[in-house]
């Protein structure tokens, strides 16, 4: 069986969430515990295998992947220990990558920045996989540009626009490669939740009238966020929430505030008001607490492996089921239930992307 071999582009938290759930599957090999898909066509999780790493930070470049995914500023949950995978990091230029707060706490590596396509080229990577910070335009574009370059597919779970964006995607058209995203979104985070309960609501003749879903965090993350790219999230997630509902009311979602010491913690909150029979009013305030990276896990797995299909098929440019799925800002959006018959129908081969 082919393996999918994956490289990576910033091993940060949610890299470091990625590489541990890879091999607490490959070594609980019977759990499918917090798995949606346990299968996606012929592909469980203990295929995917790492053949490259870029950063830019001291501690990470030049390590071994298995412990770049614990050097500071990751504060993650550790799963497991990981015995060294001969993977080691490798630098990339940091353009943009790290904003003017993240470089005065961390230390840039000094070593010179390495060929990112010929590594891509050499590893043999099937698919990169972009995770550096949200509010780095710039260096998401540049590891783009490097896997048209080395002949990779792509997936961008960063908010910069990519697989959305028309100049992009008709390259990725024209070098006969699938990309996925833009901004990948949670297991069980507030848009997707935000979603469920509108939709429900909605469902149950209930007029909704506004709603609001703000999150805080304490990862590099929300730092990053509340910083570089506030605006972008809140439009991202605003939009995500709205596509879910057949009417418009007013409805913010984004990301709010940083506070330190709930580490890689997200809290949301929700708010909902609505009418029911008789304009009799319904209320709705909820707090969800969850641990950020981990809970990009189990999507980013089906995502892996759908754009595997679809390398597989040779089916190239923006794909519309796998991303409608897994990502908040993706090309073609539609409701959380429809995305999942896209993704089961192009499982199948019955979608064609
Ligand atoms: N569940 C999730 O974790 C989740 C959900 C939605 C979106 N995302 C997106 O995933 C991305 C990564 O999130 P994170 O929590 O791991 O962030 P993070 O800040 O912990 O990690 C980003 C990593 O990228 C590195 N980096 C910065 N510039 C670089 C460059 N030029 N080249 C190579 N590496 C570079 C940083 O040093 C760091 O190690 C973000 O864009 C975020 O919006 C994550």
């Amino acid at each position: 069986m082919a393996k999918i071999k994956i490289a990576i582009a910033g091993v940060g938290n949610f890299a470091s969430a990625l590489v541990q759930g890879v091999y607490f599957y490959k070594q609980e090999k019977n759990d499918g515990l917090g798995l949606i898909y346990e299968n996606i066509g012929q592909y469980t999780v203990d295929d995917i295998e790492f053949v490259a790493a870029f950063d830019t930070v001291k501690g990470k470049v030049g390590a071994d992947l298995s412990k770049a995914i614990f050097a500071p500023p990751n504060n993650t949950m550790k799963l497991l220990d990981i015995e060294d995978t001969g993977i080691i990091v490798q630098k990339a230029k940091l353009l943009d990558g790290l904003s003017q707060k993240m470089q005065d706490i961390l230390k840039i590596d000094e070593s010179p920045e390495v060929d990112v396509i010929q590594v891509l080229k050499d590893s043999g990577a099937d698919i990169l996989i972009i995770m550096v910070p949200s509010g780095a335009p710039e260096a998401a574009k540049y590891f783009a540009d490097c896997a048209l370059k080395a002949g990779c597919a792509l997936i961008n779970t960063t908010p910069t626009s990519i697989a959305c964006d028309p100049e992009f995607t008709n390259k990725f058209l024209g070098a006969g490669l699938p990309v996925a995203g833009d901004d990948i979104m949670n297991q069980i985070g507030s848009t997707i939740l935000h979603k469920n309960i509108l939709q429900i609501l909605t469902d149950r003749g209930v007029k909704v009238k506004e709603s609001y879903c703000l999150d805080v965090g304490g990862g590099n993350e929300s730092l990053n966020a509340l910083e570089r790219a506030r605006k972008i999230k809140r439009t991202y997630k605003t939009e995500a929430v709205k596509s879910q509902l057949p009417y418009e009311f007013p409805l913010v979602a984004g990301s709010t505030d940083y506070v330190d010491f709930l580490g890689n913690t997200r809290d949301s909150y929700f708010w909902i008001l609505g009418s029911i029979f008789g304009n009799a009013p319904i209320k709705i305030d909820i707090r969800l607490s969850t641990v950020d990276s981990p809970n990009g896990f189990a999507i980013l797995t089906d995502v892996i492996r759908g754009v595997k299909l679809a390398l597989d098929r040779k089916i190239t440019g923006p794909l519309e089921s796998v991303s409608a799925y897994g990502f908040k800002s993706p090309p073609k959006k539609t409701t959380i239930q429809e995305s999942r018959v896209w993704l089961e129908d192009f499982i199948a081969g019955r979608k064609p992307n």
